[in-house]
């Protein structure tokens, strides 16, 4: 077994063979050989192999070897060896979105997050970008997009991957069961998929809720409540969260809150802006509720309310972005702390919310004590991910926590995302976070796809 990182560079001989470094030909074990198999993805070919004198670790591929194996480019590469007489080329990484057919701009508005990805990521490894339709089965190949020298995309074909990032848009096309025969085929090849899919809140309610760890940390939560649920909740907690499991953005949640002897109150962001209704008992909130959203009621979620600590009166709460490392753990990479805009029941920023860093959030609540309660915050989050993980049958690699504090520092978890969005990491002070969460995605590609160091290396 041995791992080593090179530079491939292609040569124009019309045969196939491999020509490396005189380095890298003793450090492969290949001292004896005189043909290889070459392998790149999921893609195999036999080739000659010669050394030749240069100094450090070069691989030369000729026309003859590329005409057999799509090779995505020339330039750094990790080149391991688990078996004798066999080279890997990669690891080779696809991330898997989707956007416009038959648009300059193939992934929409994900293209900066994956122009981002890919110039981080081949810098290591085979990196490219393709949408469900760009798989050839049949061939083994993919018609990928890699970026062109003025940052544009470009289409290539390429082997298909060790392991995919899965960062498909929608819910639609992530359940589409063109998307689960997908999974299938990839699981079939031994190829490594994650995430899995979107979060349904209310799955993983359940879930912490059955850990003995992580359950602490979940305000109290039923799935599909009744009416007289709803009723008692609002009396215990004084105002709950009513919120579709699958929802996101903020879009159809209710604050409702119950005031003793004044009524019952229902606060969220409609058409108009932030909206409060006042309402004299409790079934008239009720039937607003359900002449609003029917019998898609049934996906709603009931949520004891968390008095969240403020800043100029104003909610925080925070967005932790975990990944699992080169080592496959779970790791806080990135936190960002969200503040409510005025009257709003969330803290996303398109609705007058605004972003900074957990420190100053932080210290403006606990004064000299919030360093401890970030670090009690950051190890609720790796519990959190860990029994997640422990509970769910696919591979997780990356999750975003929405985490609220209340001001007996007590941590307790709304939502986790399965695909978390990125925009913590537009904060000046989180740039480097957001590098430091692309280099992640790869460290633990590198683990996924079985790129180990040996011992002789
Ligand atoms: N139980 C609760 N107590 C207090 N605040 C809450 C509660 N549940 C949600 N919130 C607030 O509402 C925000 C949005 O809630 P949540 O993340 O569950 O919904 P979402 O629409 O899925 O959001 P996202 O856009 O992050 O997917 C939270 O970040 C938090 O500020
Ligand atoms: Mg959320």
């Amino acid at each position: 077994m041995s791992l080593n990182f090179g530079n491939i560079h292609f040569s124009q001989q019309p045969e196939k063979v491999v020509f490396l470094s005189g380095s890298l030909f003793r450090s492969l074990g290949l001292s004896s050989k005189k043909s290889i198999q070459l392998r790149i993805g999921t893609q195999t070919i036999s080739a000659a192999v010669k050394p030749i004198e240069r100094s450090g670790k070069h691989i030369y591929l000729s026309s003859g070897v590329r005409n057999n194996i799509p090779v995505p480019r020339q330039g750094p590469i990790y080149i391991h060896s688990s078996r004798e007489g066999e080279i890997e080329l990669g690891p080779v990484v696809g991330i898997l979105s989707d956007g416009p057919h038959n648009s300059s701009n193939p992934f929409g508005a994900r293209a900066s997050y994956i122009r981002q990805l890919l110039r981080e990521g081949n810098k290591k490894m085979f990196v490219y970008a393709f949408a469900p339709r760009d798989i050839n089965w049949q061939r083994g190949s993919v018609q990928g997009y890699i970026l062109g020298a003025n940052g544009g995309f470009v289409r290539r074909t390429v082997p298909l991957p060790d392991v995919v990032y899965n960062r498909l848009p929608s819910r639609k096309t992530d359940f589409s069961p063109f998307t689960n025969q997908l999974r299938d085929r990839f699981g079939k090849r031994n190829i490594k998929f994650f995430n899995w899919a979107f979060f349904n809140k209310s799955d993983i309610y359940s879930l912490l809720d059955g850990d003995v760890q992580a359950g602490k940390y979940l305000p109290e939560t039923y799935n599909n409540p009744s009416p007289e649920q709803i009723k008692d909740m609002m009396e215990r907690h004084n105002f709950v969260y009513y919120k579709p499991s699958a929802g996101s953005l903020g879009l159809g949640i209710y604050r409702l809150t119950y005031l003793p002897k004044k009524g019952y109150y229902a606060r969220y962001h409609g058409n108009e802006g932030n909206t409060l209704l006042k309402f004299p008992n409790f079934n008239s909130l009720m039937r607003m509720l359900q002449a609003k959203h029917g019998s898609r009621l049934r996906n709603y979620v009931i949520q004891q309310g968390i008095r969240l600590i403020e800043i100029d009166g104003c909610p925080i709460d925070f967005r932790f972005h975990m990944h699992k490392n080169s080592k496959n753990r779970w790791a806080v990479v990135g936190i960002g702390a969200k503040k409510a805009g005025r009257g709003s029941v969330t803290t996303h920023i398109k609705n007058g919310g605004s972003l900074l860093t957990p420190e100053h959030a932080l210290s403006r609540a606990f004064g000299s004590k919030s360093r401890e309660v970030l670090e009690r915050a950051k190890q609720a989050a790796i519990t959190m991910s860990e029994a997640i993980e422990n509970h769910h049958p696919h591979l997780l690699g990356e999750l975003g926590f929405d985490i609220g504090i209340d001001d007996q520092e007590r941590i307790w978890m709304f939502e986790a995302n399965s695909k978390p969005g990125r925009s913590i990491f537009n904060h000046p002070a989180l740039r480097g976070e957001g590098r430091a969460s692309v280099e992640h995605i790869f460290d633990h590609s590198m683990y996924l796809s079985g790129f180990h160091r040996g011992n002789d290396s």
